[in-house]
């Protein structure tokens, strides 16, 4: 299992324990865990309702054209946007520190 962080509040921070062998996305976890993500494509790349920010942990992979091209639809981008539903969780993700983005922020 891994630990992931969301910032709910500047300098406080939840910690969230995941495992990573269920195939499982960041936007999951994060729905699983309550918070509120309408995930209305239900993780295709296709709505950016799973937008996060992420701010501090391990590099990731690069954001793949889909997920780019959707990101860009959002009213406001952050340097560390991403689509929560495109970030699989493997124990490369240990340590991630994201904060949900509202949509329309
Ligand atoms: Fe729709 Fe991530 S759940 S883009």
């Amino acid at each position: 299992d891994i630990r992931i962080y969301v910032e709910e509040a500047p300098g406080q921070r939840r910690e969230i324990i995941a495992p990573t062998d269920m195939g499982l996305s960041l936007m999951e976890v994060l729905k699983a865990s309550g918070y509120d993500i309408m995930a209305t494509c239900g993780g295709m790349a296709l709505c950016a309702t799973c937008h996060v920010e992420v701010l501090a942990g391990p590099a990731l992979f690069e954001p793949n054209d889909d997920e780019l091209d959707m990101l860009e639809t959002l009213p406001v981008i952050h340097p560390g946007s991403r689509l929560s539903c495109q970030i699989r969780l493997t124990p490369q993700t240990d340590g991630l520190v994201v904060r949900l983005a509202p949509t329309g922020a």
